[in-house]
């Protein structure tokens, strides 16, 4: 349609340095200023610049599991009919992108009052698939309205990939399986909300397999839902992530670091890690920390801290190579088949990382 052109003079753009976008375009698409900050860095971004090459309008995109990806920001400058058309152009261009990369299923949220903003996801082929009312409470003061409306409620939009695109998708797939079977060895990827019921399974045979994780055999008492929310606020949280070792479509290994929930410890990581037996002594716990390191580099998170069992030498001396400290002795801290069992309490100085990682 000609009115959803975008003129000569504008150009559409990927972001390469989405920390350098501007603050109050970026407020402009989502109201919660710390949700911003988690997804900033890991979103995908494009953006319409204008003749003189300001941002006129933007978009975030961030992959939330293998197959769905959620926009968690969409703004523009005026909400006018250029505005409307520069941002149907992204999103358009997005969603094609998303699709060819194997997402089948979009997600995007809109305030009860963005009329014009769930218009344009609309045109896109979005449709709304629930309301979380009073989610945007309390954001504001006091009750805000937008004209008529009570500026309170979330809404849910979804979009599904076409079974044009579903096809091609599929293919795709299935010569990554082809590739896979070839390479037995474990992936090691991001949790995603799929892997719920696997995670916890793999848990829960650790515990069978091993006393050295803290839970007893059947003591786990978490379930498949509570685990399906644990990862969801992971997958937001701006300093908490969990890796998986995926091995022909099982959890075989993860490492789970929790960030700090105060401000005063939200530079530090507490850390976890399990390997089922059969997939031990390959590389993989080694290969975790090394994404752990990576991620957290990026992050700002300057400290990593954990403990592991005094007996435990094999994951001890593993956390030794990777850089950790040992910084105390918690006596009788647990009680295993009768017996007390001393925990180290071990931390790693993230900032000097590289130089250290050799030490054994
Ligand atoms: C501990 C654990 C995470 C180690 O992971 P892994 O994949 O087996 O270890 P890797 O193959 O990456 O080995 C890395 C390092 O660990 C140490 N390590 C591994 N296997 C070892 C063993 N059998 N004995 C002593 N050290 C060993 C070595 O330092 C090794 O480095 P190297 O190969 O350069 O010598 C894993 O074995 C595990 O999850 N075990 C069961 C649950 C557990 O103990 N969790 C930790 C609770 S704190």
């Amino acid at each position: 349609m000609d009115s959803d052109r975008i003129s000569e003079q504008e150009r559409l753009v990927n972001v390469s340095q989405p920390d350098l976008l501007p603050r109050e375009l970026l407020k402009r698409g989502d109201p919660l200023e710390w949700r911003i900050e988690a997804y900033l860095c890991e979103a995908d971004w494009s953006m319409v610049e204008d003749r003189d090459q300001r941002p006129a309008a933007l978009l975030g995109c961030l992959r939330i599991g293998a197959e769905e990806a959620e926009f968690v920001n969409a703004a523009v400058n005026e909400w006018n009919r250029q505005g409307v058309s520069r941002l149907l152009r992204l999103l358009t261009a997005a969603c094609e992108q998303q699709h060819k990369q194997g997402v089948r299923r979009l997600v995007a949220y809109a305030g009860n009052w963005e009329s014009e903003l769930i218009n344009v996801y609309q045109r896109a082929g979005f449709r709304i698939i629930a309301v979380e009312p009073d989610y945007y409470q309390d954001c504001w003061s006091q009750s805000v309205r937008h004209g008529e409306v009570l500026r309170a409620d979330r809404l849910m939009l979804e979009r599904l990939a076409s079974q044009r695109e579903k096809a091609e998708g599929d293919l795709l797939r299935s010569t990554e399986r082809e590739q896979q079977d070839v390479d037995a060895a474990p992936i090691i990827r991001r949790i995603e909300l799929r892997d719920s019921r696997g995670l916890l399974t793999m848990k829960k045979q650790l515990d069978r397999e091993t006393t050295s994780m803290l839970f007893e055999p059947g003591e786990r008492r978490m379930t498949e839902g509570d685990q399906l929310e644990q990862i969801r606020i992971l997958l937001r949280s701006p300093n908490s992530l969990i890796w998986v070792a995926e091995s022909h479509g099982e959890i075989v290994g993860y490492l789970e670091a929790s960030g700090g929930k105060v401000r005063r410890n939200q530079h530090t990581v507490y850390v976890v890690i399990g390997i089922l037996e059969k997939y031990t002594g390959y590389g993989l716990g080694r290969q975790l920390f090394e994404h752990l390191f990576e991620w957290a580099s990026r992050r700002h998170i300057l400290r990593a801290e954990l403990t592991v069992q005094a007996p435990n030498q094999r994951a001890y001396r593993l956390y030794r190579s990777m850089g950790f400290k040992l910084e105390g002795i918690l006596r009788g801290a647990l009680v295993i088949e009768g017996e007390p069992v001393d925990l180290y309490q071990m931390g790693c100085d993230l900032r000097r990382i590289e130089r250290i990682r050799v030490d054994k």
